[in-house]
């Protein structure tokens, strides 16, 4: 909780944080909201609602966890020989209706808009496409993400799990909010932007105004002398779909070295997940480097399990899923949280030791969170 605000602490317990400011003045401190808060402050805040204020961050606290089983989560074990090239991951992002899923579909083939409810993208989706460069089959995962105003946490954690984004903006609606906001992850992220100019197949596709704002953001052109690659495209008509892929590619072989290696124990992301009537919980997750099996004893957040299949973008069963793949999971005990990680294990044992961890502490930070809410709104009555 360093060196957060009070703001960023009511929203880590689930109140509100002009309660909060209210508490300290009750306390003799005045504090506003978003105003950087030291230990002290908290600890005091902490002690009046009977709550243990985590100076410890979750993260931190996790990797120890894992630490005590002699795990290291995001580590690239063995040496350079053991590495080879990944595909890269790929976040798909821009404003909600720019055709960002509908760009997916026609990259892969698929028709996932139309079965969409209200067309709105609700979840990430994530997915593999192969692409012929220089007569070199050529794979990019791609990850879609919802444009909704909603959905800003889905976005931030998109583009920290990827290697490249894609802002996709539509040529007859210009700069929107969520362009400037995913841009804004992007950057934050420190991942390079390939931009799809989309829907150029419109009568009043202005790609050049597209061109002119988003310069005023600061991702200036190539053509403009920037180094930011544009490409004009139409998900509808199928146009220069082939030049995007190719930006893409050539974006990751200029300014990225992406490597893992296959032959460890498979860790990566939870992309998403749910709960599927018929098959349990089904989790999307991400391989960020080892290669993960059928029947690998896995933890992904607090869920644990051996993977009892996994599926491919199809459909269709898959035995192993290298680094870079997107693979939907079965066999976990729960429903993992998107951005959670998985690590492959020795055993059932150790990954039920480190889930029921894992469970027990957010177990105890929600009894604390209605404890402090409880606690608030008694102080708030009085
Ligand atoms: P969210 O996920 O909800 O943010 O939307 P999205 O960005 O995924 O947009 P989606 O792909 O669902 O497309 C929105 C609408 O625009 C759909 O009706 C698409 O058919 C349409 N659309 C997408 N691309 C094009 C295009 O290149 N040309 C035209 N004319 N329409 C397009
Ligand atoms: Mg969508």
């Amino acid at each position: 909780a360093r060196g957060s605000s009070l703001t960023d602490f009511a929203d880590k317990i689930g109140v509100d944080a002009a309660s909060l400011v209210q508490m300290l003045f009750h306390l003799g401190e005045m504090v506003t909201a978003t105003q950087s808060v030291g230990d002290e402050t908290l600890e005091l805040l902490g002690d009046e609602l009977n709550y243990v204020v985590e100076v410890v961050s979750p993260e931190d606290e996790d990797r120890e966890l894992l630490e005590s089983f002699d795990i290291e989560f995001g580590a690239d074990e063995g040496n350079e020989d053991d590495l080879v090239i990944r595909p890269p991951v790929v976040t798909v992002m821009g404003h909600v209706d720019h055709g960002k899923t509908k760009l997916l579909d026609a990259l892969r083939g698929a028709n996932v808009v139309a079965g969409e409810a209200g067309g709105i993208t609700q979840h990430i989706g994530a997915y593999q496409v192969h692409t012929d460069v220089d007569g070199e089959d050529r794979r990019i995962t791609f990850i879609d993400t919802p444009g909704h105003e909603a959905f800003t946490a889905m976005r931030a954690r998109g583009s920290q799990s990827s290697d490249i984004a894609i802002l996709v903006v539509a040529a007859d609606d210009g700069v929107m909010p969520q362009t400037v906001e995913a841009l804004n992850h992007a950057k934050a992220a420190g991942v390079p932007i390939v931009v799809a100019v989309n829907k150029i197949d419109k009568p009043e596709a202005d790609p050049t105004k597209v061109r002119g704002q988003l310069t005023e953001y600061g991702l200036v052109p190539e053509e403009y002398g920037g180094d930011a690659m544009f490409v004009d495209v139409s998900a509808k008509s199928g146009i220069n779909l082939d030049k995007l892929l190719e930006a893409v590619v050539l974006t990751a072989d200029a300014s990225l070295d992406l490597r893992a290696n296959p032959g460890q124990d498979a860790q990566g992301l939870v992309v998403e997940a749910h709960l599927d009537r018929g098959r349990g919980p089904v989790a999307t997750i991400l391989v960020q480097r080892g290669t993960l099996r059928v029947g690998d004893s896995i933890v992904a957040g607090p869920a644990h399990g051996r993977v009892r299949a996994m599926l491919d973008e199809h459909g269709v069963e898959m035995a192993e899923a290298d680094p870079g793949r997107p693979a939907m999971v079965l066999g976990l005990s729960s429903v993992p949280g998107a951005g959670q990680n998985f690590i492959v294990v020795e055993d059932d044992r150790m990954a039920r030791q480190i889930a029921e961890k894992r469970e027990a502490r957010e177990r105890a930070a929600l009894q604390a969170k209605r404890r402090v809410r409880r606690t608030l709104e008694d102080f708030m009555a009085s």
